[in-house]
């Protein structure tokens, strides 16, 4: 099982079977994608009436090509999916793509179960049918037919709907987000989610792992796969009520299955379910970039009562402390703060809060033992200085390189209007998450959190 991906994801040659001159079709962007991917390869368009596609020597089938194949992605009408197939199983082709709908989707079980004969016995690695196939942005290989790249990062996505696979490419553009691999999985006749899991727990460049699923099809192997990862999982389980099952069923042909049962047992597999793709990338932006919290204890900084209540709510509503001060770092705060404010925790630096009292308060309460993670958050009031509350955690982020006793996570909150666009995209730039909502960031620190006792757990069972 080990590596049994690594062709499937660094193949050095590729065919694509269904490539056209048409730019309309998805064999065309297909093609385009991968030959203008910045990956080494070879490159075959497959296609009985051309003779060239896109200055590469077409070639009508698979079994007339020369060399060895390692992937092969298919993009022809259904119907002829399975003659396709058996060309790559007489080729001895590794791994493929089914791009091609038209199976189980659309309640043509008896085509997709056609596909499963061919396959079945041998050692090939099928993704799809009815996929997007994947990007893979760490070796800069894009083998899938959709415009626009993620940027690279360390994040990888798993996604059974296509069109949310695709909208999380954007996201995570947009959410200066890095992702190392993210792949559609469709029908999943072969390549399952428990396959790509074990997958990225070896992946050198995967750090976090992510899915949008409908249903699973072998639930222990999938729940043994979170178990077994190294890694933390984050899962959004779609079809949580009945009318929301209903539309899975016809959407992917997914058995939603008992909501609580899937709640329940990826809980004690040790990963982490989210509520939608926000929270999914919510949390998988602090676990990529934050260091775990070695406990539920949270320091909160405001320059803002009332964002700080909302964050203390947050916080033990998702099962974390916000303690009082220890006397030692009371007494530190309270030297920074003008003199008719005491501290507290949430620690309200007041309104005209600068880079000094930001950074200050950020370092002592990294520095109490009784605190696990630290809230930064800013208010857009009257006083307010958003670049000096920016670059005080970016200050304490720097300096969490260097001492150890810095090493908790950082997390920023922020409301406000267009003034702060630049500063939160410099944060988010920096790896540092910072989010419009309370609810939000206290649900990322208790993913911080539930990772910190999963690595916990991991140890204590070595
Ligand atoms: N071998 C190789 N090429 C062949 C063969 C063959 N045996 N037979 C035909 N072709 C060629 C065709 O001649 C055509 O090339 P041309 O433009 O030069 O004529 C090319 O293959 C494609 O065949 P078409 O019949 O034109 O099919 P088209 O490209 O319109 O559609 C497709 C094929 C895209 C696979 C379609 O059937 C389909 O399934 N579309 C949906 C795909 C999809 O959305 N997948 C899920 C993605 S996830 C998401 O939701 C985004």
């Amino acid at each position: 099982m080990k590596n049994k991906l690594e062709t499937f994801f660094k193949p050095k040659s590729i065919a694509v079977v269904g490539a056209s001159k048409d730019t309309r079709k998805i064999g065309n962007a297909a093609l385009k994608n991968i030959l203008i991917s910045d990956y080494e390869c070879k490159l075959y368009p497959i296609n009985p009436h051309e003779k060239e596609i896109l200055g590469l020597k077409c070639y009508k089938k698979i079994t007339d090509i020369p060399d060895k194949l390692e992937l092969v992605l298919i993009s022809v009408p259904a119907k002829i999916v399975p003659s396709i197939l058996k060309d790559c199983k007489d080729k001895n082709v590794k791994n493929v793509i089914i791009i091609s709908s038209g199976f189980s989707e659309i309640g043509n079980d008896e085509l997709e179960n056609e596909l499963k004969n061919i396959i079945r016995d041998t050692d090939m690695n099928v993704l799809g049918p009815n996929v997007m196939g994947y990007k893979n942005a760490s070796v800069g290989l894009d083998a899938s037919f959709v415009y626009g790249n993620p940027k690279k990062g360390n994040v990888s996505l798993i996604s059974q709907s296509g069109a949310l696979g695709i909208g999380m490419i954007y996201l995570a553009n947009n959410e200066y987000m890095g992702v190392s691999k993210i792949i559609g999985v469709g029908n999943k006749i072969d390549i399952d989610d428990d396959d790509l899991i074990d997958y990225f727990a070896q992946d050198p460049d995967t750090k976090v792992i992510g899915l949008y699923i409908e249903a699973v099809k072998e639930g222990r192997q999938f729940m043994n796969s979170i178990h077994n990862c190294d890694k933390p999982v984050l899962v959004v389980k779609a079809g949580r009520s009945s009318a929301g099952a209903r539309a899975a069923q016809s959407h992917t042909g997914s058995m939603a299955g008992s909501d609580k049962i899937y709640s329940a047992a990826i809980k004690q597999a040790g990963g982490i379910r989210c509520r939608d793709i926000v929270e999914l990338f919510d949390m998988a932006k602090a676990l990529a970039g934050q260091p775990p919290a070695n406990g539920n204890k949270v320091g909160i900084i405001t320059n803002g009562g009332g964002l700080g209540i909302l964050l203390t709510d947050a916080c033990e509503a998702n099962g974390l402390e916000v303690p009082k001060l220890s006397k030692k770092t009371y007494k530190k705060i309270d030297k920074i703060l003008p003199e008719l404010v005491k501290p507290n925790n949430p620690a309200d630096l007041v309104a005209d809060a600068g880079f000094y009292r930001y950074e200050a308060a950020t370092r002592y309460m990294l520095e109490d033992p009784n605190i696990d993670g630290v809230i930064v958050a800013s208010v857009h009031g009257g006083y307010a200085r958003p670049e000096e509350f920016t670059g005080a955690i970016l200050k304490m982020v720097r300096e969490r390189k260097y001492h150890e006793t810095y090493k908790k996570p950082i997390l920023a909150t922020w409301v406000g209007g267009r003034e702060y666009q630049d500063l939160v995209l410099e944060l988010k730039s920096a790896g540092v998450p910072i989010y419009p909502s309370s609810w939000r960031t206290a649900r990322s620190m208790m993913g911080l959190y539930l990772e910190g006792l999963r690595i916990k757990r991991e140890r204590k069972q070595k």
